[in-house]
């Protein structure tokens, strides 16, 4: 870098932090509802509202309810939504074939959202935990301890295909299996759906942050000891991030989403630095229920501690933030 800098007593920084005005008026990153994506947690029947109790704030609803969240969350401004459906014991199986069921509830609910509030982008995540008895984002090998790449590929697309079908406007895979977003791609032109968009997660490791999100879609005790670490990357490394977008995005991808946010800060970095690309961070639930409990304890203001980590993720690269808190300031 040009040194340009001054010194002392010439040059002094704090003239530049010494009003409010002239605190914004040289601030580097903003943030607002505009920027977020909020998930939302779907059921079955009507007028159903589930408090899940890890995620403070945030429910499962049913389909009816679930559209009149969605246009609060409109209101102050949130322009887009992730659904995460949340699938009945009895339909989950080994092979995720409630998944690629036409008229299941995530497909009901991509629809009824779209006729209810046509303004609002719809994003749903491709993997099959939700589907399946053992909690895991793909098929498993004979032993049960092997997600099956290719196999699950073949699930994951048509499961695209089926959200694709139901007005969805943006997949995102979450399942990290090799070589699914080129399959994706494949099948929702085959079928004419050129305009529905890809957001891999190229990058998402082996977190010990999801538990709360698994409570929230019923998958934590059927995953129960087991973990993702043969399919999610893992966290000592980031080498390989490199690659994965670099294969995302030639398979098809229209941007990616980096996850967890807050300790992979650096990697967010990195990538934007690499790669020109719209980048999402998640932002995820044991992130969100961490700074919820410690502003329980007394021990942090959670606005202004949310506020903070969402410019972080902002000011390493991020473009847009997938978080469960709905902040109506703005
Ligand atoms: C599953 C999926 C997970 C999350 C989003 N999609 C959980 C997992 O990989 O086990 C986690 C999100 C969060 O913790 O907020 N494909």
């Amino acid at each position: 870098m040009i040194d340009i800098f001054g010194s002392f007593p010439n040059s002094r920084p704090r003239r530049l932090r010494r009003s409010k005005w002239v605190r914004e008026l040289f601030s580097e990153v903003a943030i607002s509802n505009k920027d977020f994506i909020k998930p939302f947690f779907v059921i079955e029947g009507s007028k159903q509202k589930q408090k899940i109790t890890s995620l403070d704030d945030n429910y499962r609803f049913s389909i009816d309810l679930l559209i009149e969240e969605v246009k609060k969350a409109r209101d102050v401004g949130i322009q887009s939504i992730m659904l995460f459906p949340v699938i009945d014991h009895k339909l989950k199986d080994h092979f995720g074939k409630e998944a690629i069921n036409e008229d299941n509830l995530i497909s009901r609910a991509i629809f009824a959202i779209k006729k209810a509030v046509p303004d609002i982008g719809i994003l749903a995540d491709v993997a099959l935990d939700p589907y399946l008895i053992h909690g895991h984002d793909g098929i498993l090998n004979e032993a049960q301890n092997y997600v099956l790449n290719d196999e699950t590929n073949q699930i994951l697309s048509k499961q695209s295909l089926i959200m694709a079908q139901a007005g969805v406007d943006m997949l995102c895979p979450s399942d990290m299996m090799d070589g699914r977003i080129g399959q994706i791609r494949k099948i929702l032109d085959k079928h004419n759906f050129i305009d529905v968009g890809i957001i891999s997660y190229a990058i998402k490791y082996a977190s010990n942050l999801y538990g709360p999100f698994r409570d929230a879609v019923n998958s934590a005790q059927n995953i129960k000891n087991s973990d993702k670490k043969n399919y999610q990357m893992d966290y000592r490394n980031s080498n390989d991030i490199f690659k994965e977008v670099k294969m995302d995005i030639e398979e098809g991808a229209d941007a990616i989403i980096i996850k967890p946010a807050t300790f992979y800060l650096d990697i967010i970095s990195k990538i934007k630095e690499n790669f020109k690309i719209p980048i999402i961070t998640y932002h995820v639930s044991a992130e969100y229920a961490m700074l919820k409990s410690a502003a329980k304890d007394g021990l942090i203001d959670f606005d202004k501690v949310f506020e903070e980590n969402m410019i972080a993720c902002k000011r390493s690269g991020a473009d847009a933030i997938i978080h469960y808190s709905l902040i109506n300031s703005l």
